[in-house]
C-alpha cells in the first residue's frame, strides 16, 4: 500500500493570497479603493487572540484596511450590537466578522442575525445561511468549508455520485459542508454524536470530513482504502501529564490513515490556512459588489 498524498494546504492558501494580493493592488492603482475588514473579539481566549491576529495580519499583508475590536470577557451585549450596527453604517469596512465562541451571556444567534448580510464574510447569517442551502451562489459562504472544497477540487475535479460522510453537524462546519457537497453531486451523509455505528459509515465513504472537534478520532481501520480525508479538528492535547505542554492535533489520527487514506489533510497546515484565504476572498468579493465594481477575478 503506498501512503497518502499530503494534501498542502498552506502552499495552497498562499497562492490564493498572492492572487488576492495582485488584485487588492490593481483595484488601488486603478480605482483609489481598498478594501476594509472588521475583525471583532470578545474576551481573551487564547486559541481566538491566534485565529484574529492571524486573520487581522493576513489581510494587512495582501494590502486590506483591517482594524480589530478588542471588547471585555462582560461587555454587555447591547453594546456589541451598537459595535456591529456602526459597522454595517461604515463604507469603509466591507466585510465583518465576530469571532465566535462569545461569552455564555450572548446570545450568539442574535449577534450574527445584527451583521448586514451582503458584509456577513463568515456566512452565518441565515440569508447567506439560506442561500447556500437553496443551492444559490448569490449568498457567502462559510470560511472553512469553502476551504475544504477547495482542497477537495484539487483532488477531484469531479465529485459526481461520491459518498461523502461529514462528521460534525454545526452551523460553520458540518451543515454548509454537506449543502457544498450536495452541490457537487456526492451522496452526502452527516454522522453526529448520536450517529450509530460511525465507524461503517466512515468505511463506506469516499470522501471524509472530520469536523467533531475530538482528538485523533478517526483512525486508520475506520477509512476505506484510496479515500480523501479532510482534518478540521485544531484540538489542544496534553503532551504529558504534569509536563504543562500541549501539541496541535487534527480529528483525524494522521499517522494511521495516512498509510490507508489516498489523500490526507494535515494539521496543521491543512484546512486551516484555506480558512483564513477564503475569508480574504470572501471579504473582497462583498467589497467588488458594494462598490459595483466587476468581479474579474477567480480566486
Ligand atoms: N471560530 C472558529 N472558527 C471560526 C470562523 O470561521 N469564524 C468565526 N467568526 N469564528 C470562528
Amino acid at each position: 500500500m503506498t501512503r497518502a498524498t499530503i494534501i498542502d494546504g498552506r502552499t495552497y492558501a498562499a497562492e490564493i493570497r498572492l492572487q488576492l494580493a495582485n488584485y487588492v493592488s490593481e483595484l488601488c492603482d486603478s480605482h483609489h479603493i481598498i478594501p476594509g475588514l472588521a475583525i471583532v473579539l470578545v474576551g481573551h481566549d487564547p486559541a481566538s487572540q491566534v485565529y484574529v491576529r492571524n486573520k487581522h495580519r493576513q489581510a494587512q499583508d495582501i494590502g486590506m484596511h483591517s482594524l480589530v475590536s478588542l471588547l471585555s470577557e462582560n461587555v454587555e451585549e447591547k453594546e456589541l450590537i451598537d459595535i456591529i450596527e456602526g459597522f454595517n453604517c461604515n463604507t469603509a469596512i466591507n466585510g465583518i466578522v465576530v469571532q465566535l465562541p462569545l461569552p455564555a451571556h450572548m446570545d450568539t444567534q442574535q449577534i450574527l442575525n445584527t451583521i448586514d448580510p451582503s458584509k456577513d464574510v463568515d456566512g452565518l447569517h441565515p440569508c447567506n445561511a439560506g442561500h447556500l442551502c437553496a443551492g444559490s451562489d448569490r449568498g457567502i459562504t462559510p470560511c472553512t468549508p469553502l476551504g475544504c472544497l477547495r482542497l477537495l477540487r484539487r483532488q477531484h475535479p469531479s465529485m459526481n455520485g461520491m459518498r461523502a460522510l461529514v462528521i460534525g453537524r454545526s452551523n460553520i462546519v458540518g451543515k454548509p459542508m454537506a449543502h457544498l457537497l450536495v452541490q457537487e453531486n456526492c451522496t452526502v451523509t452527516i454522522a453526529h454524536s448520536k450517529t450509530r455505528d460511525l465507524l461503517q459509515e466512515c468505511r463506506r465513504a469516499d470522501i471524509v470530513i472530520a469536523a467533531a472537534g475530538q482528538a485523533e478520532m478517526v483512525r486508520g481501520d475506520w477509512v476505506r482504502p484510496g479515500a480523501t480525508v479532510i482534518d478540521v479538528g485544531i484540538n489542544r492535547v496534553a503532551c504529558q501529564e504534569g509536563s504543562g505542554m500541549s501539541v496541535l492535533a487534527g480529528d483525524v489520527c494522521f499517522a494511521e490513515v495516512v498509510e490507508v487514506a489516498g489523500a490526507v489533510t494535515p494539521v496543521p497546515g491543512g484546512v486551516g490556512p484555506m480558512t483564513v484565504a477564503m475569508l480574504l476572498r470572501n471579504t473582497l468579493l462583498a467589497f467588488l459588489q458594494q462598490v459595483g465594481v466587476e468581479k474579474g477575478f477567480c480566486a
